[in-house]
């Protein structure tokens, strides 16, 4: 915490309560929630000064910062979004403050279906509105239909178009606009889902309200309907000691996978990813962590595509492959965690590449299980041996796992 913070990227969740914040979506609010009416809204669902308030919008920050001091908040490609001012800092990094929108223009997609609430009202010019949110298609048009037309209410769309599924979304609400009556307004807003549903709603309510709503109606929910498993991303994660048999196995997986035909692999090998996309790094934990982020990443974009990524570093650290696993799910696809389990002692007995004598010699520092860690996985999928078993068996335990979860006809 020693280090003065002037510019800080904040997570999804908190860019897209900032954009609602700028734009009044979340009016009469101006900037993230302090102590006191974090604690007002959890008891009692207000400000602390009694205003109607339903969920928390908070902000966390690493680094030093006191209260007057300014932050650049940035967009996660660097693009300045909005200077806050800091009002107050709890220990653990928590920061209230009111934020200025510095302008930068909307981007992403259905940038242009963005509105402020603003010019949405003005648009309705007094006029009622009935406001729909949407999370996912709208299953019945007639009760929006009927409730507008008894108010004799403009139709407002509000699909909250927050995260992956935020464009199919807005895609749902056009459609439905070309099944409503005309002059029904479409406006997407990036508001993120809340964990509980009364509050979820509430905060919907009070978004509905800043747009000029008059009524608000909460679509259904979506059904997700997860494709099925032989068209899912997949990563196969292998982690284990080097000479353990994680790289052996995981090319016996991929040429048994090209043989079959039935999936795209991407094949990131830890020495092969030591070579150009970690290059540089060395063994310390926090390079180490870095290279197992940047396989994730990647693993996590061809999986994103449907793709089948097989991974093979040592993967030491248990935070870093649940870190990695994290950003697999987020991306819809499914993460299996293979533990090439065989002992040290095996390991040490093979060395294959004397890696070991030259560690036990002190000529290698932090060397996995000689003088570095490596922490056993207590969740993985699959747990193989490779003390007594062939390259062959291995990979047909891996290739039985891929076919019975369905990733592989
Ligand atoms: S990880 O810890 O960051 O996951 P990674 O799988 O990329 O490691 O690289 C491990 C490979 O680097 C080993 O198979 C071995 O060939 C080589 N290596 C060189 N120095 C070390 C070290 N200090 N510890 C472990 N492996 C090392």
């Amino acid at each position: 915490m020693g280090w003065q913070i002037v510019e800080w990227t904040p997570g999804a969740y908190e860019l897209a309560d900032l954009e609602l914040l700028l734009s009044g979506a979340f009016q009469p609010l101006g900037g993230y929630l302090g102590h006191d009416d974090l604690h007002a809204v959890h008891e009692r669902g207000t400000l602390a000064d009694g205003t109607p308030w339903p969920a928390p919008v908070t902000l966390h920050l690493p680094g030093a910062a006191a209260p007057g001091d300014e932050v650049t908040l940035l967009d996660p490609e660097g693009v300045p979004l909005a200077v806050l001012t800091v009002a107050e800092r709890e220990p653990d990094g928590l920061t209230s403050g009111a934020v200025k929108g510095l302008g930068a223009p909307e981007h992403g997609p259905f940038a242009r279906l963005r509105r402020t609430p603003a010019q949405v009202r003005d648009e309705l010019d007094g006029r009622e509105a009935l406001a729909v949110t949407m999370r996912g298609p709208l299953d019945d048009l007639t009760e929006i239909v009927a409730t507008a037309k008894e108010l004799d209410a403009v139709i407002l769309l509000l699909p909250l178009s927050f995260g992956e599924t935020g464009p199919a979304v807005v895609r749902a609400a056009l459609r439905a606009k070309e099944q409503l009556p005309e002059g029904t307004l479409v406006v997407s807003v990036p508001l993120a889902p809340r964990a509980e549903p009364e509050i979820d709603l509430e905060l919907r309510e009070h978004v509905a309200t800043a747009y000029g709503a008059t009524e608000h109606l909460a679509g259904p929910e979506p059904v997700r309907i997860p494709g099925p498993p032989h068209r899912r991303g997949l990563v196969v994660f292998f982690t284990g000691l080097s000479g353990s048999g994680k790289s052996t196995i995981a090319r016996g997986l991929r040429d048994s996978l090209l043989e079959l035909g039935s999936r795209t692999v991407t094949y990131l090998d830890g020495d092969v990813v030591r070579h150009l996309l970690s290059k540089g790094l060395t063994f310390s934990k926090d390079d180490r962590d870095l290279n197992i982020r940047r396989i994730g990443f990647v693993a996590a974009e061809a999986a994103r595509h449907g793709g089948l990524a097989i991974c093979a570093p040592i993967a030491p650290y248990a935070d870093t492959r649940e870190e990695v696993r994290e950003m697999v799910e987020s991306v819809g696809a499914d993460f299996l965690l293979v533990h090439v389990a065989t002992p040290l002692e095996e390991c040490e007995r093979r060395d294959r590449k004397g890696l070991y004598a030259r560690a036990r010699a002190g000529l290698i520092p932090e060397f996995t299980g000689v003088s570095d860690p490596y922490e056993e996985p207590d969740d993985a999928d699959l747990v193989i041996d490779t003390t007594h078993i062939s390259i062959e068996a291995a990979v047909a335990q891996v290739l039985g796992t891929l076919r019975s979860g369905g990733w592989v006809r």
